[in-house]
C-alpha cells in the first residue's frame, strides 16, 4: 500500500532543510513512501545494484559482515531493521541452523522481505515493531543491525535494549553510516541527522558494559573517483578492512562496522 503520509515525509526529507531528526514512529510512514516511490517496490535490487558504486558498496558490506562472523558462532540471532533481509541472507547462509528473530518497524519492508527472501524457513520470524518497545521472550547470543541505528531518535535507549536482549557472553555487530562522510557533502539530509560517529557509539557501548568493542570500515568511498571506479574502493576495502577505523581518513568512510561482546 502506498502510504500518502510516507510519500509526504519522503519529499519533505529530501527537499527541505531545517527539519529535526525523525521520531521512530515517523520512520514507519517514511519507508512506506520510499519503498513504493523511489524504489518502485523493488528495494533490495535498486538499493544495492543499480550502479557500480552501489554494487561495490554491497560487496564491501558483505565482506565486512562475513569477516565479523568469523569469530562468532551463535544459536540465536536478533536482527533489528533487516528491511528486505539483504544481510539476513548472509547471516543465514553462514549459520542456517540458528534461529533468527527479525524486528522491523516498516510493513512495506516486511513485504519486500517476503518477496525477496526465497528461503522457506521455519527458523526465521519477522515481527513488525519499534525495537525500543519490543517485548522479548528470550535472550539471544548474537545481535545484528545494519544501517538502522541512524533512524533511532535515542541511541542510548537502543544500546540499553541491545544489552537487555543479549545473553551473557553474547556478541553483536552494528553497521552504521559515518556522519563525517556526509559532512563533506553540501546538502545534509535532515533525515540522516541521526547519524552517530563510531567514536561516540563506542563510548555508549563501553559505558553500557560491552567489552571488546572494535570499529572497522564497512564501506570505503574514494572521493570523486569512486563514481567511475567503484572497484578501486572495493579493492582498497579488501586489503585494509581488518585495520582499525582510526587510521582511515574519516571522509572516505561511508559506513563503519562495530563489533562487541557482553
Ligand atoms: C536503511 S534500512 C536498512 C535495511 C537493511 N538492514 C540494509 O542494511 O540494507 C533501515 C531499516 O531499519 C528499520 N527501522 C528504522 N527504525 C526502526 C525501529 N525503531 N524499529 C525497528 N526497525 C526500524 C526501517 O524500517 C528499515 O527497514
Amino acid at each position: 500500500m502506498i502510504g500518502i503520509p510516507g510519500v509526504m515525509l519522503y519529499f519533505l526529507c529530501n527537499h527541505k532543510k531545517g527539519l529535526k531528526t525523525m521520531k521512530n514512529n515517523d520512520v514507519k510512514e517514511y519507508y512506506s513512501g520510499v519503498v513504493s516511490g523511489r524504489y518502485n517496490s523493488d528495494y533490495e535490487k535498486k538499493r544495492w545494484s543499480e550502479n557500480s558504486i552501489l554494487k561495490a558498496d554491497f560487496e564491501m558490506t558483505r565482506r565486512s559482515i562475513k569477516h565479523a562472523l568469523l569469530n562468532h558462532s551463535f544459536d540465536s540471532c536478533l536482527e533489528v531493521g533487516p528491511g528486505p533481509g539483504t544481510w539476513t541472507k548472509v547471516l543465514y547462509d553462514n549459520n542456517p541452523k540458528a534461529t533468527y528473530q527479525l524486528i522491523d518497524i516498516s510493513e512495506a519492508m516486511k513485504d519486500e522481505f517476503l518477496k525477496s527472501f526465497d528461503k522457506k524457513t521455519e527458523n526465521i520470524t519477522y515481527d513488525l515493531s519499534d525495537f525500543i518497545v519490543y517485548n522479548f521472550t528470550k535472550e539471544y547470543d548474537f545481535f545484528f543491525s545494519s544501517r538502522a541505528l541512524e533512524y533511532f531518535d535515542n541511541k542510548q535507549k537502543f544500546v540499553d535494549k541491545v544489552f537487555l536482549a543479549l545473553s551473557d557472553g553474547g556478541c553483536g555487530c552494528i553497521i552504521s553510516k559515518n556522519p563525517m562522510y556526509s559532512a563533506s557533502k553540501k546538502e545534509i539530509r535532515d533525515f540522516h541527522a541521526g547519524q552517530i560517529s563510531a567514536t561516540e557509539l563506542k563510548k555508549i557501548l563501553t559505558s553500557q558494559g560491552f567489552k571488546s568493542v572494535t570499529c572497522r570500515p564497512a564501506i570505503i568511498r574514494l572521493p570523486i573517483i569512486s563514481r567511475w571506479f567503484g572497484g578501486l574502493s572495493n579493492f582498497l576495502h579488501m586489503i585494509s578492512m581488518k585495520l582499525p577505523l582510526q587510521i582511515f581518513p574519516k571522509r572516505i568512510i561511508e559506513s563503519y562496522i562495530i563489533t562487541f561482546k557482553k
